[in-house]
């Protein structure tokens, strides 16, 4: 009998001690990307100075690409996380006021941060969406630079992130959408050079900065189990979007309304991106309606 005890008492221990070396592993898996430096090659951009500039920029963070859901509607920053175990993690203050990176940031360092997700010293932003961001074209990249040296300077101080033994672990384990250095190094996006207008290429370029396969998935399909963001349906020609028309599409994101009467659900962020314009809106319907149909990707 003791010897069953014995045996017991080792094959747990060997358990635990496993375990104790995956956390191990996992923590200096996850602080070498954590505290790791991303060299950056940022090519300057002209950042346009006139009002019109300024009124584009302003469009594209409050209705496309909805900067101020993180970064707070004034953009004066916002806490996003506050558990030290995991992680304290605020989108910064955007702003030239107290505790704003706006006064310090050169015009390359907005670009860096925006397009790369990396701060001036090399250290990657999380969460950030600079992967979708690395799409922008130069012109609308800096008309959102001008909207935000514009804005008005707001004082708040933002603390500094701090990342947990929780958090490096889920780190280490892919299990926490970090990485943004290699995430877009992995999908080689690049700076748009496509024209405006109610084209599907436009249309694409739209999709990307409005984050749109955040929550419909990479393909369109329908949101994939491994993203943190709400499930939205699949896009493509083989969902619900084969029955509508392109004045249905308009209707859905002015109103809320689907043709079948439903009143979309606040997890879908129609009031913002209704303020697209309607060419903007019509570019988007014109991609949509030229993918691939596609079966609706596995939910779990
Ligand atoms: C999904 C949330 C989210 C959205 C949307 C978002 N950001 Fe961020 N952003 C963050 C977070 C979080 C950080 C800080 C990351 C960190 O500290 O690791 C950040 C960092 C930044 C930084 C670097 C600030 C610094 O401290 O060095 C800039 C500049 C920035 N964002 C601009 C923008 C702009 C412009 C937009 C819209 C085009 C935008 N962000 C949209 C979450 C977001
Ligand atoms: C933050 C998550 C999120 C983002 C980002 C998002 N959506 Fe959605 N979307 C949803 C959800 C959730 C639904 C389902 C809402 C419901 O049925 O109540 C939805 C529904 C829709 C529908 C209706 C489809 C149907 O079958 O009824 C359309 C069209 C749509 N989204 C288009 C877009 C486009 C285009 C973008 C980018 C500009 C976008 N969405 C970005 C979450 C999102």
């Amino acid at each position: 009998m003791k010897k069953v005890f014995k045996w017991i008492g080792i094959v747990l221990g060997g358990l635990v001690g496993l375990v104790v070396v995956a956390a191990l592993v996992l923590t200096v898996l996850g602080s070498l990307k954590v505290d790791g430096r991303y060299p950056t090659d940022v090519s300057g951009i002209a950042i346009p100075t006139g009002a019109e500039a300024i009124a584009r920029g302003k469009h594209l963070v409050e209705a496309v690409s909805l900067c101020g859901d993180c970064h707070g509607p004034n953009l004066g920053g916002n806490v996003l996380l506050n558990d030290p175990k995991l992680a304290v993690l605020a989108a910064p203050n955007l702003t030239n006021g107290q505790g704003g990176v706006g006064a310090a940031y050169t015009d390359a360092d907005f670009v860096r941060s925006i397009r790369q997700g990396v701060r001036p010293d090399g250290s990657p932003l999380f969460i950030m969406p600079s992967n979708y961001y690395a799409h922008y074209s130069d012109e609308d990249l800096g008309a959102i630079i001008a909207y935000i040296r514009s804005v008005e300077p707001v004082d708040n101080l933002i603390p500094k992130r701090q990342t947990g033994i929780l958090g490096r672990i889920l780190i280490g384990a892919g299990m926490f959408p970090t990485n943004m250095p290699e995430m877009l190094k992995a999908s080689g996006a690049g700076p748009s050079q496509v024209a405006s207008g109610e084209t599907k290429e436009y249309g694409e370029y739209i999709s990307y900065v409005a984050a749109c396969r955040d929550c419909h998935g990479p393909n369109f399909a329908g949101n994939i189990p491994s993203s943190q963001a709400p499930y939205g349906p699949n896009l493509t020609p083989s969902g619900e979007l084969a029955r509508w028309t392109e004045a249905d599409f308009l209707t859905a994101f002015h109103t809320g309304q689907t043709p079948t009467g439903r009143t979309l659900s606040d997890d879908m962020p129609w009031k913002k991106y209704g303020q697209m314009t309607d060419m903007e809106l019509k570019a988007l319907w014109a991609y949509l309606s030229s993918l691939q149909p596609l079966p609706t990707n596995p939910t779990r």
